[in-house]
């Protein structure tokens, strides 16, 4: 049996473009769900999934993320001083959830790149990575499931889902084999394939279990896709070397780093959420009947 996982990396340091013009102001992963930032929900899912150590990279832009996971004191004390201690003390939950460290990406050059930043973070273990952006709700954090595929299988571990020809395209393509219930063994993977050249639909989202084997292989990996340094393409090389699993996780994703997803996430929880769940359910409804 593996040893649990107690480190994850968070890469936030992209630069959003596809959020503009709102993430020239404001970083896309402090983008809110209802009441909290995206990032917030991936600190928490790294938690819930038995990580005591997360590394978020930034860039000079986004100190307002390394703000949030801070103590809130002036806003502690008025909440105490007007009865309101369970705000008082959730404020305080989010700031003490994890030993919550930050690191700039000082050129904004790749996810490869990002995380290539987290060497001397990771040490000799294995880690998990969150993509920023990528928010999934599940009832088992999808790092618990890669964990599962990685104690199986003792091979680094990818969160897949099928998606269409127009968002292949965009995001990576896997040369896939099946092997077991939602497990798929991976020898090849491609970033951003023009469509003739897709293995599958199978494409990375967001959640990955890596060995820090990775670093050596990232360091020597040249700018591919959009000239940029792609995680995909330092994976591909230990996916052929020694192969990787495909977990297709059980969870619901949203792109945070699109419009589209961004509006969805907030509908999904907004009708969950305690203090708004009934009236928005009920407002929807009736907005749905006008469409
Ligand atoms: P994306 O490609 O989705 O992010 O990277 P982006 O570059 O910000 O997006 P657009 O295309 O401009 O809208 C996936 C994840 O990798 C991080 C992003 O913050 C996101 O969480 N990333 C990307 C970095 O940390 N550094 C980079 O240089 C690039």
């Amino acid at each position: 049996m593996a040893k649990k996982i107690t480190k994850a990396i968070i890469p936030a340091a992209g630069l959003g473009t596809r959020m503009l013009p709102i993430a020239r102001a404001v970083p896309k992963e402090m983008l809110p769900i209802v009441d909290r930032p995206a990032v917030s929900y991936l600190v928490e899912e790294a938690v819930n999934a038995g990580c005591e150590d997360i590394l978020i990279i930034t860039n000079r832009d986004k100190d307002a993320i390394e703000d949030y996971f801070d103590y809130s004191v002036e806003y502690e004390k008025k909440l105490r001083d007007s009865g309101k201690n369970d705000k008082a003390d959730e404020m305080r939950r989010i700031a003490d959830m994890a030993n919550v460290y930050f690191l700039r990406q000082k050129e904004t050059r790749g996810l490869g790149h990002a995380v290539a930043r987290a060497r001397s973070f990771v040490g000799d273990d294995p880690f998990y990575v969150l993509y920023g952006d990528d928010i999934i709700f599940s009832e088992t954090p999808v790092c618990t499931q890669l964990l599962e595929a990685y104690e199986k299988y003792g091979k680094p571990a990818v969160g897949v889902k099928e998606v269409s020809d127009e968002l292949i395209v965009k995001y990576c393509s896997l040369k896939t084999e099946h092997l077991d219930k939602n497990m798929y063994g991976v020898t090849d993977m491609i970033e951003k394939p023009p469509i003739e050249k897709k293995f599958s639909n199978f494409s990375i989202l967001g959640r990955v279990l890596l060995t820090p084997e990775i670093f050596d292989v990232l360091d020597m990996t040249p700018p591919g896709a959009g000239g940029e340094i792609q995680l995909t393409d330092a994976m591909r090389v230990l996916a052929q070397k020694s192969g990787f699993v495909a977990v297709d996780f059980e969870g619901e994703r949203f792109d945070m780093g699109a419009k589209l997803g961004f509006l969805m996430a907030n509908v999904k929880m907004g009708v969950k959420h305690p203090e708004t769940g009934r009236e928005f359910a009920e407002f929807l409804k009736k907005f749905a009947k006008t469409l």
